[in-house]
């Protein structure tokens, strides 16, 4: 087989299209299933459809819900990447029936990036996002669907760019506030070395079945270290204010949808340090399968807002 032709189920959403410009900038013939609604010329999302089609991305408009739309965008392709959403999550049991149906796919990547779903505390609001994300796993091994599942830790525009503050995009320059102890570690990529270790996994044999932990060692930093070193870029110290494990648990019973389903993710990811686990038999590490990568530091990161 030469290089994967690529479909790219969720291209218009926020990951999706870090997704699409690795497979482009890595060589791959590359596909976007899009709403028919989103592809319209009046769609708000018209001129990312078109930066696409500039990049040499094939358009097929479909709908996850569309099970004949599934089935002719899958006769075109190879691989399948789907970065559906947190509400869409379930809704790829459609994709797993298509996917089996036309059985010629070799390697299925559905919606994780993010946390093991599988090692991450349940909470009640985060079972939508990680009990979802299982059940896809279960259905995928049932169907006997070759996979890759991409544990790709915290996305660093989100996390890291607002040193773990839930209403920032940038780093504070004055005071924060820190869930636990901020000493568990957590584990920040860029969107665009997501985009580049999960493209470079679908080829390759040492990930079929397999789970692909991105966790550069030094990307893996406590919210203690991250804020120490954003705290040496600016010359001085910022006011902290630690919030215990206790606290963050009752704000989390008392915040209503959706905002508890981001403090429970933080939880997971700050307090706990469920990101930081021992691998095991199913996962393998991007860093030492493809070490050719030059992907953004934490510390390299961080200079974009100096
Ligand atoms: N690790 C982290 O820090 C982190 C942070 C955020 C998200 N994530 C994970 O990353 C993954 C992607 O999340 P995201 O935030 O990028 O998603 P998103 O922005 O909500 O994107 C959803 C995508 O799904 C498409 N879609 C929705 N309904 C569809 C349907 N019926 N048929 C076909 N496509 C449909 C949307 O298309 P339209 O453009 O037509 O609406 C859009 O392209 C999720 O698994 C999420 O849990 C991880």
């Amino acid at each position: 087989m030469g290089i994967s032709k690529i479909l790219v189920v969720g291209a218009t959403g926020y990951l999706g299209p870090f997704i699409t410009a690795a497979s482009v900038r890595l060589g791959h013939p590359t596909f976007a299933l899009v709403r028919p609604a989103t592809a319209r010329p009046d769609s708000s999302k018209k001129e990312l459809i078109e930066s696409f089609k500039a990049s040499g991305i094939t358009i097929l408009e479909g709908d996850i819900q569309d099970h004949e739309s599934l089935v002719a965008a899958l006769k075109q392709v190879d691989v399948v990447i789907s970065t559906v959403g947190g509400a869409q999550l379930r809704d790829q049991l459609k994709l797993i029936t298509a996917i089996k149906e036309v059985g010629h796919i070799t390697r299925f990547l559905p919606s994780e990036f993010g946390n093991d779903p599988e090692r991450s505390v349940r909470l009640k609001p985060t079972d939508a996002v990680f009990q979802g994300k299982v059940k896809i796993r279960n259905a995928i091994k049932a169907a006997g669907i070759p996979y890759t599942f991409v544990n790709s830790n915290s996305f660093a525009s989100y996390f890291l760019a607002s040193l773990g503050q839930r209403d920032l995009t940038t780093p504070p320059r004055d005071k924060l506030t820190i869930l636990g102890d901020g000493n568990a570690k957590v584990i920040f990529n860029s969107e665009e070395d997501i985009g580049t270790f999960t493209i470079k996994a679908v080829d390759d044999p040492r990930t079929l079945n397999k789970q692909l932990l991105i966790r550069p060692e030094p990307n893996i930093k406590s919210i203690n270290e991250a804020v120490l070193l954003w705290e040496n870029k600016i010359g001085h110290n910022l006011e902290k204010t630690y919030v215990p494990e206790s606290e963050v648990l009752k704000q989390i019973e008392g915040i209503p949808f959706p905002n508890n389903i981001s403090l429970a993710i933080s939880y997971s990811v700050m307090v706990k340090g469920d990101q930081y686990f021992e691998p095991g038999p199913d996962d393998v590490d991007a860093s030492e399968l493809y070490p050719d990568v030059k992907y953004t530091t934490v510390d390299e990161y961080l200079n974009r807002y100096l």
